[in-house]
């Protein structure tokens, strides 16, 4: 697992935005952290890289928003499976069509509540904790986009 400081929420938007600019299509991002360590803001900022232009919300209690704009490079599933009783509830919200569309990238927030629904893919597994001011982020990627979205300092 690598690790990476990001002393405020700018950096926390900043590193989303860079993992957004170059992950292909169809790629499975999830993110785990307890509240308040900055999952919606790292998604937020990956919205952008993707070239969502409007700002996001969070899914806490839509438990999926979709957003389709026409000059982004993929449709984008936001996801967060905190609400989320049991695993008919995500089969009733669609998960499995959300998880074999190719052309949109899919962010779930609270992932390993049901870690059993994404096993076997692969995906950029983001991990978030409170540290001092800041927030440590420590990754693992599956994906093997590191080199690029980690290469340099953000
Ligand atoms: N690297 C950071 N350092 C300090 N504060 C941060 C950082 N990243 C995000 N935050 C702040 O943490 C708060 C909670 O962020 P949010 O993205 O809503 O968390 P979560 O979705 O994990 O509950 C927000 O006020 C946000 O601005
Ligand atoms: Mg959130």
């Amino acid at each position: 697992m690598k690790s990476l400081y990001l002393r405020d929420s700018e950096e926390t938007q900043k590193i989303g935005y860079k993992i957004g600019a170059l992950i292909p299509k169809g790629s499975l991002v999830l993110l785990s952290g307890t509240l308040g360590t900055g999952k919606s803001t790292l998604c937020q900022g990956i919205a952008k890289g993707l070239g969502h232009t409007v700002q996001i919300s969070s899914p806490s209690f839509t438990l999926l928003n979709t957003y389709t704009q026409k000059h982004a490079k993929a449709v984008l599933n936001h996801l967060d499976f905190y609400n989320i009783e049991n695993l008919e509830h995500l089969e009733r919200i669609g998960i499995y069509d959300v998880l074999e569309a190719e052309d949109n990238v899919c962010l779930i927030e609270w992932w390993e509540k049901f870690p059993e629904v994404t096993q076997g893919l692969p995906a950029l597994k983001l991990q978030l904790k409170l540290e001092g001011e800041g927030r440590r982020l420590d990754w693992v990627d599956e994906l093997n986009l590191s080199q690029e979205i980690f290469a340099e300092r953000i």
